[in-house]
C-alpha cells in the first residue's frame, strides 16, 4: 500500500472500477426492452438489478472473500467480518424500467467496531459518466475533482429534493412535506434516485434533500459524500443519522436548521397551507 494513501483511498480505487463495470452492464440492459417484475404494487425489479448485484458480489468476493455484503437484491451475507459493504446495484429502478435516464450504482464500505464507520463510498451515474467518490476524512470528488456543498443560506432561495417510497406508499405523509417546502423554496425535485439526490447535495446542485424510509443501501454512500463535501446529515429532529434511521435530512448545513423547524411545524400540523381543491380549481 503506498504510504501516502489512506486505507479508505486504497479501497476507493477498486470500488471505482467495480462501480464502472456495473454501470456499463446497466447501460447494456438499458438499451434492451426489459421485462418489469414486481416486488410490491409499485415496487419494480428487473433482470438488470439482479445481474448488477451478482457482478458486484463476484468482484468483492474475488478481492475480499471474508467481507460481509448487504445488497438490496440478495440481502445480507454475514461472514463475521469487520468490513461490511452496502450495495444498491441499481438505484432508480422505476426510472430505468421506463427508459428515464436517471439511475446509478451505489457502493459503500463500512468498518465495524465499537463505532461503525463508513470509510468509503462510490456512486456512479453511467448515463452521464459521473463518478462520485468519498473517503472518510479525505473529502468528496466528482470524476476526480473535489466537490463541496452549496453556500445557499435560506430555504426561500434553495432548490431541494425528495423522494417517495415504492413500498407502503399509502402510509407515507411526504406529500404534505412536498407541498409545504415547494411553497417555501425555489422548488422540490423528485428525480427518483435517492443516491443521486445525495450526490447532487454533495456537489452543490441541490441545497438539501429529505426522504422517509430509505434503506441502508440507498444512503450509505451518499451520506458519506454529503458529509465529506462539508454538508450535514441528521434525522428530522437533528439527532444523529444512522443507516436504519428511516429519516434522512441532508443539507449544505446552512439551511439545516430552517428545514428542521419547518418539519417540526408540519409534524405538529401547524401552518399547513390547505391543498387546493381540484373541484374548486376546475370552476
Ligand atoms: C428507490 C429510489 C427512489 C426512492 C425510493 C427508493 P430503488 O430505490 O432511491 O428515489 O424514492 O425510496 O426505494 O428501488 O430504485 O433502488
Ligand atoms: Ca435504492
Ligand atoms: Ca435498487
Amino acid at each position: 500500500m503506498p504510504s501516502n494513501l489512506s486505507e479508505a483511498e486504497n479501497f476507493l480505487a477498486a470500488m471505482t472500477a467495480i462501480a464502472r463495470e456495473a454501470g456499463a452492464l446497466l447501460m447494456d440492459y438499458f438499451h434492451q426492452h426489459l421485462k418489469i417484475e414486481y416486488k410490491g404494487e409499485a415496487d419494480l425489479v428487473t433482470a438488470a438489478d439482479r445481474a448488477a448485484e451478482k457482478l458486484i458480489r463476484e468482484r468483492i468476493m474475488q478481492k475480499w472473500p471474508d467481507h460481509d455484503v448487504l445488497g438490496e437484491e440478495q440481502g445480507l451475507t454475514d461472514r463475521g467480518s469487520e468490513y461490511r459493504w452496502y450495495v444498491d446495484p441499481l438505484d432508480g429502478t422505476t426510472n430505468f424500467a421506463h427508459g428515464f435516464p436517471v439511475f446509478c450504482v451505489s457502493l459503500a464500505l463500512e468498518r465495524r467496531g465499537s463505532i461503525d464507520e463508513r470509510i468509503a463510498g462510490v456512486i456512479y451515474d453511467p448515463t452521464r459518466d459521473e463518478l462520485f467518490s468519498a473517503a472518510h476524512g479525505k473529502g468528496a470528488h466528482l470524476n476526480g475533482e473535489a466537490i463541496q456543498v452549496s453556500k445557499m443560506r435560506t430555504l426561500q432561495e434553495s432548490l431541494v429534493a425528495t423522494g417517495f417510497p415504492s413500498h407502503k406508499r399509502h402510509k407515507n405523509p411526504n406529500i404534505y412535506f412536498y407541498h409545504q417546502i415547494t411553497l417555501r423554496s425555489h422548488g422540490v425535485r423528485r428525480a427518483g434516485s435517492a443516491a443521486l439526490d445525495l450526490c447532487n447535495v454533495a456537489s452543490g446542485r441541490f441545497d438539501g434533500f429529505w426522504e422517509f424510509n430509505l434503506n441502508p443501501w440507498d444512503t450509505a454512500a451518499g451520506v458519506l459524500l454529503v458529509e465529506e463535501a462539508g454538508g450535514k446529515v441528521t434525522r428530522y429532529d437533528g439527532s444523529p443519522f444512522e443507516l436504519n434511521s428511516r429519516e434522512t435530512l441532508a443539507t449544505n448545513g446552512l439551511i439545516h436548521g430552517e428545514l428542521m423547524r419547518e418539519f417540526a411545524e408540519i409534524f405538529a400540523g401547524r401552518g399547513l397551507e390547505p391543498l387546493p381543491d381540484p373541484r374548486e380549481y376546475k370552476r
